[in-house]
């Protein structure tokens, strides 16, 4: 690597104090800090923007010892300033381009503030929608995930992560965490070995081929062992097997948190716990700066450990140019909610969307008088989702606002109908029900208000909040035909909602520009593309459900349920199904409509036979048989009917966006390896196995054009 020299040539310089000091990151920047900073005993310092992260680069730069610069980290998880739709959103795009480039503004805008470094992409896999963190992953697909997760990597970090505007990645949050048990954060993580690899450590390992610079270890024991005290995960399979050269840092306080897992006595042993395993870095928490000289001293650790860190860590400053550049990136400042960052904002959140159920509603004319109603038509804050630090709710722009601008004021009346997305409070009901009398169709606003998802923000029950289903009952007893716009950070129970309304359009927290892509959507400026990153249960009693199951020895029967009368003769069958709910889920991954129609016909392989040295191309006809133009997302699944391992009934391994207008058609075609139908059998060796295969060309997880082929020596 290229910096190698320079790195042994600093590290000769430093006293283990100074060495220890580069594994430390600290909140803020109090006196303590710039202490430290003056004494080069800090290596990093995290939320500190603009004049305040200036004075400290400042400090280290010009007053440490030996000038190391700091890495100043930040959340900057779905925009800066500019905010996106939170990363389950981004998702639902199916489009790794945009989501590259909204990294990228990201980033551009972060580093007009100093910061060098953020703490994203977040690629935990997430099948568990009570987990209030599933907002910010890309959903409950490794194959959709990696590409995501690299997406961000690639915007935030660009071809030169020496480039003024480029700031380091951080995969996070390695690893496993998105299977905390029963949705409830920070909780015990159980994930066999061959299903860590396949599944969660997938995405992770896509980032690191991808040059993330940096990972972040999760707070959550996986099989007993806290990850961030993890040597299987952090040094046989990260450091190890994937020869990783980034750098390791602590989720907050993790390193110490192992004394509460019951995994460390006390500080000293939890910082011996956490070098020993491979964190270089701890953030919040000062186990290293207290114990980790001792420990070498007593020879508990050896230097070679530090030394390794602390590389690491300088690594990353070399790759960033923070050497020569250690300051803000002055030229982004004046870019903050630039029109064309303001744009991107708009195109990625209308392609986020997803609609749900059509009734032959939308899109309205733009003629239409329409009575807006609900706690989140005009919530600029909650509009943009968790993890905002310096996102503005002044620069939103709320469907309520965006609405009016498109139609005026006089075909527009709005009526709150909850004060809030949690209120059971029904004094607001008649002034929107009074309002929508008024009107031709009501648009109801409903979903999460933003302190509803992210971090320790878990819900047992994934209804509509408080009293939203009430007010659409008294919306629709009005007679008017209702639309419902669902804003949330997560899949929601709907089948209720889907019943009662004549659409749904699921917008996620689409971010600073909700307003105008909701509007373009809603009155068929443009038309919904969004495919969805998870699969959303009929009752939470179903989670996990996800596409890619297992068949079982029993599968599922596709009948509706049925309760047995108590007669020996029942229907029940002995079929691995409820006797109360149909066994799938009521929107299922990779689904969402259009305004338009698209039909898929004449799937062809090149072959109905492969080798492992071969390549399978697969291309089937899309059209587009409606009246309006379109995105669609043409998706590719296969199956592996017979393995060493049971295998899932679904795996997606492609997907194209193309346009199509009106009576358009196109051949799309994918081609596929045996390395893409490899997984790891039960000696943990990544195969693909020869046998018989299935693969479909669907417009989502359930249906589409099936054909088969073999993958043969
Ligand atoms: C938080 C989150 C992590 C975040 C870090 C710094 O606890 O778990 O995702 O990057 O602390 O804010």
């Amino acid at each position: 690597m290229q910096y190698e020299q320079q790195i042994e040539a600093l590290l000769a310089q430093m006293t283990l104090a100074e060495k220890i000091g580069q594994m430390r990151q600290l909140h803020g920047t109090g006196e303590n800090q710039k202490n430290l900073v003056r004494e080069g005993n800090l290596g990093s310092v995290l939320n500190v923007i603009d004049a305040e992260a200036h004075e400290i680069q400042r400090l280290a730069v010009e007053e440490s010892r030996l000038g190391i610069p700091l890495l100043i980290g930040r959340d900057v998880i779905h925009g800066f300033r500019t905010i996106f739709p939170i990363p389950l959103g981004q998702a639902a795009s199916f489009n790794p381009d945009l989501v590259r480039e909204a990294a990228r503004v990201a980033a551009r805008e972060a580093s007009g503030a100093g910061i060098n470094w953020t703490f994203a992409p977040m690629i935990d896999i997430a099948r568990d929608p009570r987990w209030g963190r599933i907002a910010e992953s890309c959903g409950e697909d490794a194959y959709l995930a990696s590409l995501m997760g690299v997406a961000m990597v690639e915007g935030f970090q660009g071809d030169d992560l020496t480039a003024p505007e480029a700031i380091a990645a951080c995969a996070k949050h390695y690893v496993g965490y998105g299977a905390s048990e029963n949705g409830r954060d920070y909780n015990t993580a159980w994930i066999p070995e061959v299903l860590l690899r396949d599944v969660y450590l997938a995405p992770f390992q896509a980032a690191a081929e991808a040059g993330a610079a940096t990972f972040m270890s999760a707070f959550n024991d996986l099989n007993g062992v806290p990850t961030s005290g993890n040597e299987f995960t952090l040094r046989q399979i990260l450091k190890g097997e994937w020869a990783y050269a980034g750098m390791v840092v602590s989720d907050w306080a993790s390193i110490t948190e192992m004394i509460a897992h019951g995994y460390a006595a006390d500080a000293r042993d939890a910082a011996l716990k956490g070098v020993t395993a491979g964190v270089d870095m701890e953030m919040a928490s000062t186990s290293y700066a207290e114990y980790l000289a001792e420990l070498v001293e007593s020879g508990a650790i050896s230097h070679d450990l530090i030394d390794d860190a602390v590389r690491r860590v300088l690594r990353i400053k070399f790759r960033l140019g923070l050497f020569n550049q250690p300051y803000a990136n002055a030229a982004a400042a004046e870019t903050l909610v630039a029109p064309d960052h303001l744009a991107l904002a708009r195109q990625i959140a209308k392609e986020s969307c997803v609609l749900l159920s059509n009734k032959e509603t939308l899109p309205l004319k733009q003629q239409t008088k329409v009575a807006i109603v609900g706690p989140l038509a005009d919530h600029a804050a909650d509009q943009l989702g968790c993890w905002v630090f310096d996102g503005k709710p002044e620069d939103s722009q709320t469907p309520l606002q965006a609405i009016r601008g498109l139609l005026g004021n006089e075909q527009v009346v709005f009526a709150q109908g909850l004060a809030e997305a949690r209120s059971t409070d029904d004094g607001l009901f008649d002034e929107a029900v009074a309002a929508a009398q008024t009107a031709d169709v009501v648009l109801a606003f409903l979903g999460e208000d933003a302190g509803l998802s992210g971090e320790a923000h878990s819900r047992a029950f994934i209804d509509l909040p408080g009293a939203q289903l009430a007010l659409v009952d008294a919306l629709v007893a009005t007679g008017k035909p209702v639309v419902a716009v669902v804003m949330a950070g997560r899949s929601l129970v709907l089948g209720e909602l889907q019943d009662k309304v004549q659409a749904i359009l699921y917008a996620w927290h689409p971010g600073t520009m909700a307003g105008p892509a909701i509007a373009d959507l809603l009155f068929g400026l443009d038309n919904p593309s969004g495919r969805l990153p998870i699969s959303f249960p009929r009752t939470v009693g179903q989670v996990p459900v996800y596409y890619n199951r297992k068949n079982t020895g029993r599968p599922p029967s596709e009948d509706a349920p049925s309760i047995p009368t108590g007669t020996p003769l029942d229907p029940s069958g002995f079929t691995s199904s409820y006797l109360d709910v149909d066994h799938r889920p009521l929107f299922a991954f990779g689904y969402g409509l259009s305004y338009t129609t698209f039909d898929y016909r004449n799937i062809r392989l090149s072959s109905p036979k492969i080798g492992f040295d071969q390549t399978l191309s697969i291309s089937a006809t899309i059209t587009n048989t409606g009246n309006y133009a379109g995105a669609e997302v043409v998706q590719l699944y296969i199956r592996d009917l017979v393995g060493s391992m049971t295998r899932p009934i679904k795996e997606l391994k492609g997907f194209q966006r193309i346009a199509l207008e009106p009576g358009q058609s196109q051949e799309v075609t994918f081609e596929l390896r045996s390395a893409d139908l490899s997984f790891h059998n039960n000696a943990m060796q990544k195969i693909a196995e020869p046998g018989e295969f299935h693969v479909w060309v669907a417009p989502n997880s359930l249906g589409g054009l099936q054909a088969s082929f073999e993958l043969g020596a």
